[in-house]
């Protein structure tokens, strides 16, 4: 099944300057890194010539939008949702609703209103359709959202106002390379031969064409080995997979699983087969490397931008990425849908012990966090983009998310874990928090306090603070293209529930600098988890205390083990959420909480003592 979402996403997927204290304090990820790569790595010169920590994310929130949907010059609220044309051969792609990058830089008081550091916009280069990920001419911008001018106006706002700008890349494909049934490479800039493309088994006489119509090699294909797998584990056959297996977190046969049990996983046509109709390129090229190379770091020159998302890093080879790395002198954050640890782990640092990516966005805990919180599993079976997903049967289960966050923790292989970037939902999964938590006030609270304060970037997808929900089933859409509705028609509220907590929690962040730093699983269960972070710059620990009650167990008395010891010497633990004391409320190595609301404890002057 995923591979069929492999295919469709794909389609679809087919500095710095950070002033204040708040980023000096945050310690550099980077700076701790032991071992070293490579001596032309520009992160490291960069640290060295300037004295300066180069700018780093650890530390940093970001708040992520699609360019073409978040918002528009015109007063226009009219709601769209337009799907771009994607029909196999036709490819004409579109779906733009008219949002702009001028739009988005009047909405910068709105962002920063929330508290987000960073914001993460869809690639802003001219593209076949409205996401961006298929790629018409790397050196220009999308005329539909605007002009260079409008990129470095952007660049130069969110810099004014002390933010960071990170920009998406695709570096493994172009648009698809056949539209309206013609081989179409002419105006594809700089890739316009079909030498800059895989060609493995076109037979010898074969036009290019007929290749590409034929169907190329598929980069990846797991479900047949994904059903076989679950019928052993069905059989009880000794195989085991799921959260308890950090090598298999999903009981799915995704990138980076192979073996015995996910036999179909070839690292080989990852890199050269096709993600649908896409046109892949082929980084062996000279031409290629040089190009894209020229164009990422471009991007950093025209732009100013502090750091990258890379989109489908495990379909590129992977010595490219770690030149491209190299060379853009920024953190790259890269897209890595898997659910093997260790393979992940390894896309940071590999066996070879060199970098690839200094961070990735963080799927194998996302994979968990809509059931652990919210009882929901994305795309009912991995993938299945006929289905938005279900509810499961048994209601929502923390352990899965508690198995992969502890195993993450402890694991010991990634290079940094404060560059994994936390989410609950994106553009291309299933479903966003607000629709797969039900509207549940205190379960949305819940699975955005994990996002804001587990270890990591916390990422939070636009529309979320305005309730959009991705108008699912109840006006009969499903799929990715749902995830994408435009955000004006909301009026930009500001004091929507969401709005507000959103701003609290990274209020907490800032004032008690929960950013870069430690974490600790505590204990979890199937309702409730405690974890601890480091805070005020290492010095000291905060608790996280969360469940999965609904809303209706709101005022319900909520006991967690462990807890803090009370405070001592004139301090007392208070809820940074709430500003509510606790001390009171832990008892016998536990915190009794008064009520089912997350928590985070920090320790305080006590207000009472003194008052
Ligand atoms: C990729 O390009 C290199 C250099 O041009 C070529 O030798 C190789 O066969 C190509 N690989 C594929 C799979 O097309
Ligand atoms: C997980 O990834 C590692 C590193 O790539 C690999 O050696 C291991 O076999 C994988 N495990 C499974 C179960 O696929
Ligand atoms: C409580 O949860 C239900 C769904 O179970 C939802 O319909 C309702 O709007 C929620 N109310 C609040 C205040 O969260």
């Amino acid at each position: 099944m995923w591979a069929i979402k492999l295919l469709l996403i794909c389609i679809f997927q087919a500095q710095g300057s950070c002033e204040g204290d708040r980023c000096d304090a945050e310690n550099s990820a980077l700076l701790t890194i032991p071992r070293q790569v490579v001596s032309t790595d520009k992160l490291k010169e960069k640290s060295i010539s300037t004295g300066k920590v180069p700018f780093t994310l650890a530390g940093k929130s970001i708040y992520f939008l699609v360019i073409d949907r978040f918002a528009k010059e015109s007063g226009d609220h009219s709601y769209c949702k337009k799907q771009a044309d994607w029909t196999f051969n036709q490819n004409r792609g579109g779906g733009y609703c008219g949002g702009t990058i001028k739009g988005i830089i009047s909405k910068l008081e709105y962002i920063q209103g929330m508290g987000f550091d960073c914001l993460w916009i869809t690639p802003p280069v001219q593209s076949n359709s409205f996401m961006g990920y298929d790629a018409t001419n790397l050196f220009e911008i999308n005329p539909h959202f605007g002009t260079k001018q409008d990129m470095k106006d952007l660049s130069q706002a969110l810099h004014d106002k002390g933010m960071c700008l990170v920009v998406d890349i695709v570096l493994n494909h172009m648009r698809p390379l056949v539209v309206h049934g013609k081989l179409d490479l002419d105006s594809i800039v700089p890739f316009d031969s079909p030498e800059y493309y895989h060609q493995r088994g076109r037979a010898a006489g074969q036009s290019f064409e007929e290749y590409l119509k034929e169907g190329p090699p598929g980069a990846f294909n797991g479900q047949p080995d994904s059903m076989k797998l679950k019928k052993l584990v069905k059989r009880k056959s000794g195989v085991t997979c799921g959260p308890v297996n950090p090598d298999q977190t999903e009981c799915d046969c995704m990138p980076g699983n192979s073996g015995i049990n996910c036999p179909s996983f070839d690292p080989s046509l990852l890199v050269q087969g096709y993600l649908g109709s896409l046109g892949d390129l082929n980084h062996s090229h000279p031409f290629v490397q040089q190009q894209m190379l020229s164009f990422v770091t471009g991007l950093v020159e025209d732009y100013s931008v502090d750091a990258f998302r890379l989109d489908t890093v495990v379909y590129v080879d992977l010595e490219f990425v770690k030149e491209v790395q190299q060379a853009v002198g920024v953190e790259i954050l890269g897209e890595a849908t898997v659910n093997n640890l260790t393979y992940q782990a390894h896309l940071m640092r590999d066996e070879k012990n060199e970098r690839i990516l200094t961070g990735l966005l963080n799927f194998p805990p996302f994979y968990q966090l809509p059931t652990a919180f919210c009882g929901f599993r994305m795309g009912g079976e991995f993938g299945d983009w006929s289905t938005q997903g279900t509810w499961a049967p048994h209601g929502a289960d923390i352990t899965g998310l508690g198995e992969v966050m502890s195993a993450q923790l402890q694991s010991g292989e990634y290079e940094s874990l404060d560059l994994l970037g936390n989410f609950a939902d994106n553009h291309d999964e299933n479903a966003r928090v607000n629709y797969y938590c039900k509207e549940d006030q205190l379960r949305i609270k819940s699975t955005l306090t994990w996002v804001m304060l587990a270890q990591g970037v916390p990422i939070v997808y636009y529309g979320t603070e305005q309730n959009l929900l991705g108008h699912q089933p109840k006006v009969g859409g499903i799929g990715q293209d749902e995830m994408r509705e435009s955000m004006w028609q909301s009026q930009f509220k500001e004091d929507t529930w969401q709005y507000e907590f959103l701003k609290t929690l990274n209020a907490v962040r800032k004032t008690h600098q929960i950013g870069a730093g430690a974490s600790e699983v505590k204990s979890y269960n199937k309702d409730q988890m405690v974890f601890t972070r480091a805070c005020n710059a290492g010095k000291r620990e905060a608790w996280v205390f969360l469940n999965n009650k609904a809303n209706t167990s709101l005022h319900e008395m909520t006991s967690y083990c462990p807890g803090p010891l009370p405070g001592i010497a004139g301090q007392a633990w208070y809820d940074a959420i709430s500003g509510r004391r606790m001390d009171q409320h832990l008892i016998e190595g536990c915190l009794k909480s008064p009520d089912a609301e997350p928590k985070v404890l920090v320790l305080q002057m006590d207000q009472v003592l003194y008052s």
